[in-house]
């Protein structure tokens, strides 16, 4: 499986005029492979993921995908931006609406749900709701309910953003065991360089407004990582170095243009 993404172009209408918020954005992302979406804020990386899902329609462009069996359009699951959760659901229903919504009978989603908690480390807060719960398990949460439904390609809008440094040290650890057991194909939103240097195979980097893919990276470090003491941090700090020096004067000249 393949997905080739082509020319894509996106034109949101508003009262102010048109915005424009994708300009040609053309990548391809390979079965299994992971990666990461980088660029600073408003440059439509929410938008590209959201177009990949298929929830909006691109103004130009394509999103061709090609697969073995008869599907169309591979099952995706994505976590959004903040967690997601239905406030007025407990963490089991929460996890187990994906499942409602795809038809599979009571007993075999009340076994998958239990399996998935478990494996996530959640089961003794299976009737608790979101707001008793902390940010870190939510997040958690919201990823084990993308992993329920074993969609094939995963779609992440920084799912980690809100998160503590050690809450989210925990989750991308855990992220890249899951993703090493299950072998999903991810496509990852982020706009923290090292995440994406320390998660993914490969970086499209995006910037502007419109945004355009502005670099795309190789990440030449070996599976599994360790995220705690990288294999080759000075390698870690020049591929970061390069990402930076490309999009360092692009933000601050946004930032200027906002005040
Ligand atoms: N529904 C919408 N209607 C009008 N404009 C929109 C809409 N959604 C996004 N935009 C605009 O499109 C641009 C890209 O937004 P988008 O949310 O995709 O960026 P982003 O890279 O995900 O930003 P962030 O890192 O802050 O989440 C921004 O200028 C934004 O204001
Ligand atoms: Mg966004």
């Amino acid at each position: 499986m393949s997905i080739q993404i082509s020319h894509l172009h996106k034109l949101y209408p508003s009262k102010q005029g048109e915005v424009q918020a994708l300009n040609d954005v053309t990548f391809e992302v390979k079965a299994h492979e992971f990666v990461s979406v980088l660029g600073p804020s408003g440059c439509g990386k929410s938008t590209l993921l959201r177009i990949i899902a298929g929830l909006i329609e691109p103004s130009s462009g394509s999103i061709a995908i090609d697969i073995e069996g008869e599907e169309d359009r591979p099952q995706n699951a994505m976590v959004f931006q903040g967690q997601g959760l239905f406030p007025w659901m407990t963490l089991t229903e929460n996890v187990r609406f994906g499942l409602k919504m795809n038809g599979v009978s009571d007993a075999e989603s009340s076994r998958r749900v239990s399996d998935i908690l478990e494996q996530f480390g959640l089961e003794k807060f299976q009737r608790h709701f979101p707001y008793e719960l902390s940010g870190g398990m939510k997040q958690r949460a919201a990823l084990a309910r993308a992993f329920l439904t074993n969609p094939q390609v995963l779609l992440m809008d920084e799912p980690f953003a809100a998160l503590d440094a050690q809450s989210r040290l925990l989750l991308q650890q855990e992220l890249l065991r899951m993703w090493q057991n299950y072998r999903k194909t991810i496509i990852f939103v982020t706009h923290d360089i090292e995440e994406s240097i320390l998660l993914s195979d490969r970086i499209i980097v995006m910037s502007g407004r419109p945004g355009r893919i502005v670099q795309e990276i190789i990440v030449p470090f070996e599976r599994p990582r360790n995220l705690v003491q990288p294999a080759e941090p000075e390698k870690v700090s020049e591929i970061k170095r390069g990402i930076w020096a490309q999009l360092e004067s692009e933000v601050k000249s946004s930032l200027e243009a906002e005040q």
